[in-house]
């Protein structure tokens, strides 16, 4: 539910990483760090907020003017608390997944059935749309190109990134495959025509497991 008691109409996306995608949101309307955070505050959904009444309050607090002044030569206004939130946003990466262990060349940080699990991921042609350093997050597609994947609207989307995908059940922009098996089953058939074996859907699952990160040291964790 959004903030203003209304139905947010999309899955809310994780922003952890969010600093690697090429465009921001799941259709990708945002262009920039800056234009999604100010987009956040303002939006009547998420934090119905102004940037004027923001800055007001945050110069009543003598700590948080010390902090910006510090920081940015001069009290909060608009433009440098859309800074710090943004440079706040781009420290929340999560390196060191055991995917990125083995790309690194550790050979053994990948057991076999997650590595057949990324080949399949490759030959099957998943790798087309979720690739790059987010492994995704840096295309638009369509959905539901040979069947119909989840609502139908919006057609396009932003391909979403797969870091830490195994953590942010439930999955799609509208929220409705409950567990990542299901997603995986239902992605192959409407975006390739692909009826996937049970072995097969275990080995790609354990593909996007092997995609879960650590921030500050410890392991990216889902909600308990
Ligand atoms: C033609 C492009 C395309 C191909 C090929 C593709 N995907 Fe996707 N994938 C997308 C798009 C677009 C979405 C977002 C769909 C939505 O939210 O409705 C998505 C979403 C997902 C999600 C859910 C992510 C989330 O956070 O909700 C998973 C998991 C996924 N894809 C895995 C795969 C796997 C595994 C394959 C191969 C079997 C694959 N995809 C092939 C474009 C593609």
């Amino acid at each position: 539910m959004g903030a203003d008691g209304t139905e947010v109409p999309f899955n809310t996306p994780t922003i952890f990483n969010s600093s690697l995608n090429f465009r921001f949101g799941w259709e990708g309307k945002l262009r920039t760090m800056e234009s999604d955070v100010r987009a956040s505050l303002e939006n009547p959904q998420i934090m119905g907020g102004t940037l004027s009444e923001i800055t007001a309050k945050l110069n009543l607090d003598a700590g948080l003017r010390a902090s910006f002044a510090a920081a940015y030569g001069r009290r909060p206004d608009a433009d440098n608390i859309v800074d710090a939130l943004v440079s706040f946003g781009r420290t929340l990466v999560t390196p060191r997944s055991k995917f990125d262990r083995w790309l690194a060349g550790d050979a053994a940080a990948l057991s076999a059935e997650e590595l057949d699990g990324y080949h399949l991921f490759k030959s099957l042609g998943c790798v087309s749309c979720h690739q790059g350093v987010n492994v995704g997050g840096n295309l638009f597609e369509r959905h539901g190109i040979f069947y119909p994947l989840a609502s139908p609207d919006p057609v396009i989307l932003r391909v979403p990134s797969l870091r830490n995908v195994a953590t942010t059940p439930p999955y799609f922009h509208d929220g409705s495959a409950p567990t990542l098996e299901d997603a995986v089953r239902k992605m192959a058939r409407a975006q390739l025509n692909a009826k996937l074996t049970d072995p097969q859907v275990g080995a790609l699952v354990g593909y996007l497991n092997t995609l879960t990160g650590e921030y500050r040291g410890t392991s990216v964790r889902g909600a308990p």
